[in-house]
């Protein structure tokens, strides 16, 4: 029998993942206990280094790249494996859906925030930051539907990881950006059909 290849090795072991994923949470649900749960299970995929070769995914020029390891069917999780160049940084933000992220190689910093305004104000938000994870080789990171980070790779080496979210990233809901030094927020477009927001 010939061996599977590199790629269906990585399919079978990304579908394994998203199995055990759905068996944790459709039991217990979306929780900070089953969230972490789901992360060290992503941590355990990311240190398969012989699974991801950096061959088999393109790296960007600059900035960050995403890409789909396994999305679901009908409105289901969206597994990626992303990459993101020395220097790329993301403001702080919600993504309005859960999310975990495990490391590859290099490091990415996340800052962690929480909202200390009541959102009364249209266009106003005030938060404060909570934590630091740095986010590298087996190490990971988890965050609930509207939890808020920043991230920053940190060094000179791309940081390359797993990234798994609630809903795939072409059906992200509404994701609010925050403006600390201006007291500001603003929201994006959702992606997600609106009887389905
Ligand atoms: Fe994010």
């Amino acid at each position: 029998m010939p061996k599977a290849s590199v790629a269906d090795r990585r399919a079978q072991a990304c579908a394994r993942l998203l199995h055990q994923v759905h068996a944790i949470i459709e039991i217990e649900g979306i929780t900070p206990s089953t969230l972490h749960a789901t992360k060290l299970k992503l941590a355990a995929l990311a240190k398969r280094l012989e699974l991801f070769p950096v061959t088999d995914f393109a790296a960007p020029v600059a900035q960050g790249r995403t890409h789909p390891l396994l999305v679901e069917e009908n409105d289901g999780l969206g597994l990626y494996l992303t990459i993101n160049m020395p220097g790329k940084e993301a403001a702080p933000h919600d993504h309005g859906i859960w999310c975990v992220n495990a490391g590859i190689s290099g490091r990415e910093r996340h800052i962690f925030y929480r909202r200390t305004d009541d959102g009364s104000q249209p266009g106003l938000a005030s938060i404060e930051r909570i934590g630091e994870v740095i986010v590298s080789a087996g190490v990971g990171m988890a965050m609930s539907d509207h939890d808020i980070h920043d991230t920053e790779v940190v060094g000179m080496e791309p940081a390359i990881g797993l990234a798994l979210y609630g809903y795939s990233v072409t059906r992200f809901p509404s994701v609010v950006w925050y403006h600390p030094a201006f007291g500001s927020a603003r929201a994006t477009p959702s992606r997600r059909h609106p009887a389905m927001a």
